[in-house]
């Protein structure tokens, strides 16, 4: 896992508009026989605990699916075939998903998962899963497993090609660039440094998790051991004087690494803002999985999802937030941007604002979870144990 000062671009950043920058403005067919992609997806997910207790982040469900099918529709519509997963932390979810029949968007694809002996961390597992690949595929675009981006994956590819790069990396502008490393380029979108967080960056330019690699510069990183392709490989190359292009795209964008930026890039996905293929039902306010009940009564705004036999009570509103499957809520009861996980249940007139509620846990009613409060699987509050005011 890479941690603070790094050039992962980490959180939440999030653009609308595409700027030209010094992007290449032509794009190229993916030839499938030639480009395999891998995705990285093997990291704890710290930041999201306790959901990735048990589910590992790229499998959260998320606008219905587990986030990952997003990403592999994009991958698939940019003309990719081949896909390797780099598969660490809860390696056995991964194997369950690719080997379930019922897994819709997947036909065509030629997916594999990789598991590392160990955690090899960004750079190593890139190397470790790319070793999967046959000899024929001379290029791979890799993708870190919890962006949601609308990057056209085409345009890195020209960009890459167009350079003669020996890697090329998506950078996104974001506002804040203090939060982040930092990538300036020159004139030409040659990538000049990785420079580690600032107060004074000289450029808004954050890596976005989407790079292109020549196959033979990715088979020179060292295999058999922890490597971070941010703080080892990329710098490395730079020092050696080999080409790093940049493709800046201001296009959709979001590190689904944290509680906030998840139920975010949930409800954009439900309501058609964030880009896929994948989604289970119509783009709209709401999206409502099988079984799922709602009193008429209830509201449903803003992206929310309503997992599979979730039941809503009378008056209850909910609001840009994710209500995983077998949840139950009660009567009068408000869930904001908030995630409640599998099978919870959240009692009468209680308030979920900026909160997480873990797999199973149960909530009384009359309760306030407020404010980036996070509740561990099965716990079990009573009515009115857990408040933030007085109450009435
Ligand atoms: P946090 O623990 O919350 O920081 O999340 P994370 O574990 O996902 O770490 P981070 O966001 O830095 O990881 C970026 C990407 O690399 C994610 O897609 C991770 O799944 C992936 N990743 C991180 N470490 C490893 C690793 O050791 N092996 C593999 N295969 N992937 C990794």
């Amino acid at each position: 896992m890479e941690h603070s000062g790094d050039t992962t671009g980490r959180t939440a950043g999030h653009a609308a508009d595409r700027t030209a920058d010094h992007t290449a403005d032509h794009t190229v067919e993916i030839d499938p026989a030639r480009t395999a992609a891998v995705v990285l997806v093997g990291g704890q997910g710290s930041r999201l605990r306790p959901l990735t207790l048990t589910t590992p982040k790229p499998m959260l469900p998320t606008a219905g699916v587990p986030f990952l099918a997003h990403l592999l529709s994009r991958i698939a519509a940019a003309g990719i075939r081949r896909v390797v997963l780099g598969t660490a932390y809860r390696a056995e979810v991964f194997e369950a998903f690719l080997g379930d029949q019922a897994t819709g968007g997947l036909e065509g694809l030629e997916l594999e998962c990789r598991p590392e002996p160990e955690p090899l961390g960004t750079g190593g597992g890139i190397r470790f899963a790319a070793d999967a690949l046959e000899p024929g595929y001379d290029e791979v675009v890799v993708f870190n497993g919890d962006i949601l981006s609308g990057v056209d994956v085409r345009a890195v590819v020209a960009e890459h090609r167009a350079a003669g790069a020996d890697a090329t990396l998506h950078l996104v502008r974001v506002p804040d660039p203090t939060a982040f490393g930092c990538v300036p380029t020159d004139d030409d979108g040659r990538v000049l440094a990785f420079l580690e967080k600032t107060l004074t960056p000289p450029t808004d330019q954050v890596n976005a998790g989407c790079y292109v690699f020549r196959r033979d510069v990715l088979d020179a990183i060292p295999s058999g051991r922890p490597v971070s392709v941010e703080r080892e490989t990329f710098p490395g190359l730079l020092e050696s004087g080999r080409r790093l292009q940049a493709h800046v795209e201001s296009s959709y964008w979001l590190d689904l690494g944290t509680p906030a930026s998840f139920v975010r890039g949930s409800a954009d996905l439900v309501q058609g803002a964030a880009p896929t293929a994948a989604l289970p039902g119509p783009v709209g306010t709401a999206l409502l999985l099988a079984g799922a009940k709602v009193a008429p009564s209830a509201s449903l705004t803003d992206g929310t999802t309503v997992g599979a036999d979730v039941q809503i009570g009378d008056g209850s509103r909910v609001s840009g937030s994710v209500l995983m499957d077998g949840a139950r809520i009660g009567d009068g009861a408000v869930i904001e941007r908030s995630v409640i996980g599998p099978g919870a249940s959240i009692g009468d007139d209680t308030v979920v604002r900026d909160a997480v509620v873990g797999d199973g846990a149960s909530i009384g009613a009359s309760c306030e979870l407020l404010a980036g409060l996070r509740v561990w699987p099965g716990l079990v509050v009573p009515d009115g144990g857990l408040r933030f005011s007085g109450g009435a």
